[in-house]
């Protein structure tokens, strides 16, 4: 296991590409799947959550190879209907299997995804789509398995207690577009993801109207093509590095950037005065002139605050003197950093699904252990503007979802070296069993 030791207080300066994202690629993968024809995805960050999804791929019979860095070619003619247990246990993702493989061999086994840090992670949505679409869901001995004997377009309300489900409708929409008939998807997750899907879906030959809607109708076809697409910008990887620029001071230029996937983030980075400029693929980010002020923000399904910036917004709350209160209300329990940054001197209190935060003008450096792959961005933004040195462990968390994170920090000025664990000094090393 890897570990960051980042040497802090260095304010970050320069321009940074952002990769694909990692959370429209997964279910694009999975969506190759419902064509027996060649597939061609661009784009592809690369990370270890991509390499697991392209090994389950393999082991379901697709031939897939990576012709780039970030370019696949996936050729699925001959498949499996069931998912292997031991790759499928180690992302929650491999969920989004279910619908292409139902839809295209009108069965499928995947083992039951399990638990997961961040909260829980309840899949009902999902087998009512695959239900209200006629398919016979049943669990057992761990395994979720579906039978697809008599599929027919149906309406479905896909909303739950903490919205729509964003891979769950990315199932019930790779599932409608080869059933038979009309389905409507409503109350379904508009994430950029799922709207990048429909894309896909569409240049493979599928009908589907209301993309970037909560309505979205899919009228099924019996077959589907192969296709050539791009994966759109990773907006959750360009959040991160523009709360690095706030959090350490800095001027950062993100290149490649959706714009217009971020809304309410970058308004909220306003609000609390810090100066942007933004053309549609590029954002700026330059030094506070001013104090920020306090955060109030809540973590709400898209185009609400991503839940998945919700932990780096504490990291940069902790640092404006005043009171902040940021709540999450996609995951109520994702709070697994809190108790990391108060080790760097945070002062945070949860109360319900909100983190109030006390702002203090200076963190300092401390041994801390990374839980999950957002949580681990927090703490290095912390560690870049924390005094001294942070060591972060487990950084196999972060390896998931952003690439080369600190070789891109390190371009910016940062200073963040990835070390073996065995180079831990003793006197730093935490263990948090
Ligand atoms: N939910 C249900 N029932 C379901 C499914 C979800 O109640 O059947 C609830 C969940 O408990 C949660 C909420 O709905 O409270 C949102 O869950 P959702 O299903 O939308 O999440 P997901 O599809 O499993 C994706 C991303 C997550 C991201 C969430 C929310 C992928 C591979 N994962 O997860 O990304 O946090 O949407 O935007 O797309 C990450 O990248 O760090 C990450 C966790």
């Amino acid at each position: 296991m890897d570990i960051f030791q980042i040497s802090g207080e260095k304010p970050l300066h320069g321009t940074v590409q952002v990769s694909g994202s990692k959370n429209a690629a997964l279910p694009l993968f999975a969506a190759s799947l419902l064509s027996d024809q060649e597939t061609i995805l661009e784009n592809v960050p690369d990370l270890s959550d991509i390499n697991f999804m392209a090994e389950i791929l393999s082991e379901l019979g697709a031939e897939i190879s990576r012709i780039d860095n970030n370019t696949w070619k996936i050729k699925p003619t001959s498949i499996s209907f069931r998912a292997p247990y031991e790759l499928v246990r180690k992302m929650r993702a491999s969920v989004c299997l279910l619908g292409p493989l139902v839809a295209r061999l009108r069965r499928a086994e995947i083992p039951m995804p399990g638990g997961c840090v961040i909260g829980h992670r309840p899949i009902d949505l999902h087998v009512k789509a695959l239900q209200s679409l006629g398919a016979e869901v049943e669990l057992s001995n761990g395994v979720v398995k579906v039978l697809g004997r008599k599929l027919r377009g149906n309406t479905i309300f896909l909303g739950g207690r903490h919205g729509s489900a964003v891979t769950g409708t990315a199932n019930a929409l790779m599932l409608a577009v080869l059933t038979p008939g009309k389905t409507i998807l409503e109350g379904c997750a508009c994430e950029p993801e799922i709207s990048d899907l429909c894309k896909m879906l569409i240049r493979m030959g599928a009908q589907i109207v209301g993309i970037g809607s909560h309505r979205l109708t899919i009228e099924g076809v019996s077959k589907l093509d192969g296709c050539k697409h791009k994966v759109i910008p990773d907006r959750i990887e360009a959040g991160t590095y523009l709360l690095a620029g706030a959090i350490t001071k800095g001027e950062i230029t993100l290149e490649g950037v959706e714009t217009s996937h971020l809304g309410s983030f970058l308004n909220l980075l306003e609000s609390i005065g810090i100066h942007l400029t933004k053309k549609e693929n590029q954002i700026k980010i330059y030094p506070p002139s001013d104090r920020l002020k306090p955060i109030e923000a809540v973590a709400l399904p898209y185009p609400g605050i991503p839940t998945d910036l919700q932990a780096q917004i504490c990291a940069l709350a902790s640092l404006i003197p005043g009171l902040s209160v940021i709540t999450e209300r996609v995951y109520p329990s994702r709070f697994m950093h809190v108790p990391e940054l108060q080790r760097m001197g945070a002062h945070i209190s949860i109360e319900s699904s909100s983190a109030i935060i006390r702002g203090t003008n200076q963190l300092n450096g401390a041994p801390v252990m990374a839980s999950d792959l957002r949580a681990s961005a927090a703490l290095i933004l912390a560690g870049l503007a924390a005094k001294g040195e942070t060591w972060v462990q487990r950084i196999y968390h972060l390896d998931r979802g952003y690439e080369t994170f600190e070789n891109k920090l390190n371009k910016l000025g940062a200073e963040v070296k990835r070390l073996p664990e065995s180079e831990l000094p003793n006197s730093v090393s935490i263990n948090n069993n």
